[in-house]
């Protein structure tokens, strides 16, 4: 898409100036319609998810996802938006030491052209923060529920529910914007907990199942299409009240600004 000089790009720093003041609306593309479409319609960042695995790809989780499907789709994405901030997932077992990390996350912003890219981080994950932090790479850390542990966890485990794992959560939280961590997803994380994280960090914290005291959300765009199949519990559909599906996204990003979404 050629760009259009005239309209602000969302950068970090504009995200940064909106914690606490305005919400941050995101969803998830992977391809370029759809694309331009949310970017037209005002959306602030759009992530190029592994959830991809599940929603282009058909199966039931994100394991499947490959470095080639996330460069792929990455460039799709960044082909047809225009000023939206563009984040890549680093998929599975690719940032499991930080060269390949780093390495990944250089092909991602080079041939895919990602802005920022979001990985989901256990406490190992700190120093590889770290380390890209030390490369100019701007990163997403991912906590919470973090779907490509799925088989090493026996399913989709919630974090924070009792008051050892609230305050490990918290301490994490910490420990990834120390590191280095330029914005945080909160993944089904208790809405209280959420807030408490939200509060304690100076970094902009997105949720996505987690309360409304999170600074922006997140959803799968095909969720709030209405057409994922099974749907999550924590999505909501816009389609039925909206004709197109600019008036959907526009609404989403109504819905969040006013911080009627989530419920
Ligand atoms: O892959 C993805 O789409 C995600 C969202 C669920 C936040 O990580």
């Amino acid at each position: 898409m050629k760009k259009d000089s005239t309209s602000k790009n969302v950068t970090l720093s504009v995200l940064r100036k909106m914690k606490g003041k305005k919400k941050i609306a995101c969803l998830t593309s992977y391809d370029a319609t759809f694309s331009r479409i949310m970017d037209d319609a005002g959306i602030d960042i759009i992530l190029v998810g592994d959830s991809l695995g599940m929603v282009i790809k058909g199966k039931d989780n994100t394991v499947c996802v490959t470095m080639n499907d996330v460069v792929y789709h990455t460039a799709c994405v960044v082909e047809g938006s225009n000023r939206s901030l563009i984040i890549a997932d680093m998929p599975f077992m690719s940032y499991n030491d930080a060269e390949s990390a780093v390495n990944n996350a250089k092909q991602l912003m080079q041939e895919g052209g990602a802005h920022m890219i979001k990985l989901e981080a256990n406490e190992r994950q700190i120093e590889i923060i770290r380390e890209m932090n030390f490369c100019s790479i701007p990163v997403c850390a991912h906590l919470g529920v973090r779907p490509q542990s799925v088989h090493k966890q026996g399913g989709y485990t919630l974090h924070g529910k009792d008051s050892e794992s609230m305050s490990r959560l918290v301490e994490h939280a910490l420990a990834v914007e120390e590191a280095g961590a330029d914005i945080l997803l909160l993944e089904c994380v208790a809405d209280d907990l959420a807030k408490e994280i939200t509060n304690t960090i100076s970094i902009p914290v997105i949720g996505i199942g987690s309360g409304k005291y999170c600074d922006g959300q997140i959803q799968v765009l095909y969720d709030l299409l209405g057409i994922s199949d099974p749907m999550p519990k924590f999505a909501q559909s816009f389609m039925h009240a909206n004709r197109s599906i600019k008036d959907v996204i526009i609404a989403y990003i109504e819905a969040v600004r006013s911080e009627q979404f989530p419920a």
